[in-house]
């Protein structure tokens, strides 16, 4: 049985740095440092999970080309059970993102490929069942998917499990219906500050988060270099981030998901939860990408023991 079951995206992530924000047309524009991780909301999270010791089965969709197949060694290489992944022979390519670094912000480039092909049918219900809990991420770019989310996780709700939701951002900027079928199928959500004020369509994130404890159980919204919060209906606290020179910021919040859900099917204590999300996040700012951090397991180790006083064995 897993701990966590996770059904999404899975690409490789090309980061190109030192890239200045006027982009000139027609011009050669030289990067100062380049690096390839894996990416993909979903997979990083199952990579970063399995990293902190969770046992993890994760489905994507992939093609047969050389970019699916160096995305799939990664969860492989870290112990992510991938036998239910998916191979498409079709034309289609893995997805690739291409990520402009321009020091603190970025260009962030999208080729959904296969990652946008995968569909209920994909999915082995039996085998997503087989576990505490079951996390989405990327709604908005499992196109094929999405309309089948609500009654899947339904579903897995109904046979015991606990559902997790981080859509990241709606690329059309709707936050519609669809989506909004989802809240009542989830127990946790997990926003940044952002994307929380857009789902509950307000201005300021107070307001945004008690909208949305009235339709999730457990909302935690991610602040950046501010931290997260958490609201249940009779609970509200805040806890700050770590202190970190952070490298680049890519899949900080999906690494915050794998502190938080590592700890969560453990059945630790909400705090324990945030705490130990702040700390994988900010462990992901200090290498490349969303994973690299979570690739050196003595690097991860001692700064996971520093910060959290030995939490994460
Ligand atoms: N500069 C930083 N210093 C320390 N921690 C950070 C920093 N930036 C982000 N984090 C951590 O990463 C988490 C997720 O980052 P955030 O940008 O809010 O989410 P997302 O990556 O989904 O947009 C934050 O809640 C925080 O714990
Ligand atoms: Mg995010």
């Amino acid at each position: 049985m897993f701990d966590v079951t996770i059904a999404g995206d899975i690409n490789l992530d090309l980061i190109l740095y030192g890239i200045d924000r006027s982009m000139p047309l027609e011009r050669e524009i030289i990067a100062s440092d380049f690096q390839m991780t894996l990416g993909g909301s979903a997979a990083i999270v199952a990579h970063n999970l399995a990293a902190l010791g969770s046992s993890v089965g994760f489905i994507g969709k992939l093609g047969t080309d050389d970019l699916g197949e160096i995305a799939l060694q990664r969860l492989n290489h870290i112990g992510v059970d991938t036998r239910c992944c998916i191979r498409h022979e079709g034309s289609t390519q893995t997805g690739v993102t291409v990520l402009l670094h321009h020091g603190t912000n970025r260009h962030i480039l999208t080729y959904l490929g296969t990652m946008a092909e995968m569909s209920v049918n994909d999915l082995d219900l039996n085998y997503l069942s087989n576990s505490k809990h079951f996390h989405v991420s990327s709604f908005f770019l499992q196109k094929n998917l999405q309309r089948s989310l609500p009654d899947l996780c339904r579903e897995l709700r109904h046979r015991g499990l606990t559902v997790s939701l981080d859509t990241n951002d709606d690329p059309d900027d709707r936050w519609g219906d669809e989506f909004r079928t989802m809240l009542s199928c989830v127990d946790i959500l997990l926003p940044n500050e952002e994307e929380a004020k857009k789902m509950a369509r307000k201005d300021n994130v107070t307001e945004a988060v008690n909208w949305l404890s009235e339709q999730v159980p457990i909302v935690v919204v991610k602040r950046g270099s501010r931290g997260a919060l958490l609201k249940t209906r009779d609970l509200f606290f805040e806890i700050p981030p770590l202190t970190a020179s952070p490298v680049d910021t890519i899949g900080a919040g999906d690494s915050f998901n794998a502190g938080f859900l590592s700890q969560f099917v453990k059945g630790q204590g909400l705090e324990d939860c945030v705490a130990t999300g702040n700390a994988t996040a900010a462990l992901s700012t200090l290498r490349p990408g969303g994973t690299e951090a979570f690739r050196d397991r003595e690097f991860m180790q001692s700064f996971l023991s520093t910060s959290l006083s030995g939490e994460i064995r």
